[in-house]
């Protein structure tokens, strides 16, 4: 480990890469020491395609009090810096704007009736949020070399590039958007002066990208009707891909092995001793994945195909997420309480319907991937949604997909897979039913095609794709 300041030097570095939850996490050991996490994903994939002597630095936000400690002790990786933002600044910011309100916006996620309230409370905490924002791009205006590219992820940093512009018109800029872009009615939703702020900080970009065209032109929409238009900021679509080779590699190691085993004993067989059917979902608990109608689906399936009670399980992992939100815990306790409901409703003693699972685990995700017959898919509205591509890459035998019409992964996937809308619980039980009778040889037919479709655009090619188009 290296202080990252230092390992930079003061040429600085020629392609910057900010967002709010960085490559590392540390967290304080009993004895005092300092135990560091690494974390996956396209970005560190991304990242490391362009070698360790790119002079690429990552800047990102101390999350929680580990972070926060390792930034006063001045640990951290080389090529990380990671900003110690006040913990209440970084709650608002996070917590309140960006995962309350903006990931609220783009998901569609409101009961309208009640809420968004934009009051006293939402304006405190914006200028935590602007804050916040400006707290990165003031640092990457300290770390940038001259004419370097800076790459900003996501809505939680969307002002950085306008405020990032007026310090270093020099830079290009480069903004990703992970999530959906809002329709302009449903963006419409923001105070006014909010939204063109919002909009203002984007188009402070040279280029926007996003995973779909489809939130591409939600967004030129929005920029239209709130900031008069993309003035000369770029826009381009970059599908991100699974990363197939790391999957594959992943999936057979000893300790995914051991976790297929584990769950074929618990799932279990049909009664008459062939293995029992396995639908699964892996998914952050999240709103907007829609698990709660996924459990519904499920047990319309039990109703309407009565045939298929004790020959097939529902396999659901919907690991914590965004615990600090009071609407996450009531969610995840909803699902918790369906597949009880579920499980006490049709489970015989040989039998367990619904097998939940809440606690994160990679390697059981992919223990999961490997058995599924069917991948249960079904987001109310979702960026491109990772696992409908790394289930088929990764799946033993075949695996048939019910895919959501509204996750980005639809457009790339929809030949091949059983399409629904994810409101309409009928149709996807429906779906499911069909996922579950299709032929041995055609769902291995589809899982190729599938396969072929998620891995077109892997993550080291998904970076550099856009490095190059930001520096054309
Ligand atoms: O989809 C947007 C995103 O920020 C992803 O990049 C990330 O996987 C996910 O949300 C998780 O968010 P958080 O950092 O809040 O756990």
């Amino acid at each position: 480990m290296a202080s990252t300041q230092a390992a930079q030097g003061a040429r600085g570095a020629q392609v910057l890469v900010a967002s709010n939850r960085g490559p590392v996490s540390y967290a304080v050991r009993e004895d005092g020491s300092l135990h560091a996490k690494r974390g996956g994903g396209g970005l560190v994939s991304g990242l490391s395609a362009i070698g360790p002597d790119a002079g690429a630095l990552w800047v990102c936000s101390a999350l929680g009090d580990g972070d926060r400690e390792a930034v006063r002790r001045g640990v951290g990786e080389a090529g990380v810096r990671m900003l110690a933002i006040p913990a209440d600044v970084h709650s608002d910011a996070y917590n309140g704007i960006a995962n309350s309100v903006l990931w609220f916006v783009h998901h569609m996620l409101y009961q309208t009736p009640l809420e968004p309230v934009f009051d006293a409370e939402f304006r405190r905490q914006w200028v935590s949020y602007e804050t916040y924002n400006r707290a990165f791009a003031e640092a990457l205006a300290q770390e940038a070399a001259p004419g370097a590219a800076v790459l900003v992820q996501d809505y939680h940093l969307c002002l950085v590039p306008g405020m990032l512009r007026e310090l270093r018109p020099d830079l290009r800029i480069g903004h990703f958007s992970h999530t959906p872009w809002a329709p302009v009615e449903y963006f419409g939703l923001l105070p006014d002066d909010v939204a063109a702020e919002v909009l203002r900080g984007m188009l402070g970009a040279d280029r926007l990208g996003f995973l779909t065209q489809r939130w591409a032109d939600a967004f030129t929409t929005c920029a239209a009707e709130f900031a008069g238009g993309l003035g000369d900021t770029r826009i381009g679509v970059h599908g991100l891909g699974a990363d197939a080779d790391f999957l594959r590699r992943r999936a057979h190691e000893a300790d995914v092995d051991e976790r297929v085993a584990a769950l074929r004993e618990e799932i279990g067989a049909a009664p008459d001793g062939s293995a029992r059917k396995a639908i699964v979902r892996v998914d952050r608990t999240e709103l907007s994945k829609n698990i709660v109608r996924g459990l519904l689906a499920y047990r319309q399936l039990l109703d309407d195909h009565p045939e298929w009670r004790e020959r097939v399980a529902h396999v659901a992992f919907a690991y914590p997420s965004r615990q600090d939100l009071a609407v996450y815990r009531e969610y995840m306790a909803e699902v918790r309480r369906l597949s009880e409901e579920i499980n006490s409703e049709y489970g015989t003693p040989g039998w367990t319907p619904v097998v939940l699972n809440l606690k994160d685990d990679f390697a059981r995700s992919l223990a999961a991937y490997r058995l599924a017959d069917v991948a249960l898919v079904n987001p109310i509205r979702d960026g491109m949604n990772l696992v409908a591509k790394e289930v088929p890459v990764v799946s033993d035998e075949g695996c048939a997909l019910v895919l959501s019409r509204e996750a980005g992964a639809y457009w790339e996937l929809r030949e091949d897979a059983i399409t629904v809308n994810p409101y309409d619980v009928m149709e996807t039980a429906r779906a499911l039913h069909e996922a579950l009778s299709m032929a041995p040889e055609e769902r291995a037919e589809r899982t190729k095609r599938l396969a072929a479709a998620a891995t077109a655009l892997p993550p080291a090619q998904w970076f550099l794709e856009q490095l190059s188009a930001l520096r054309a």
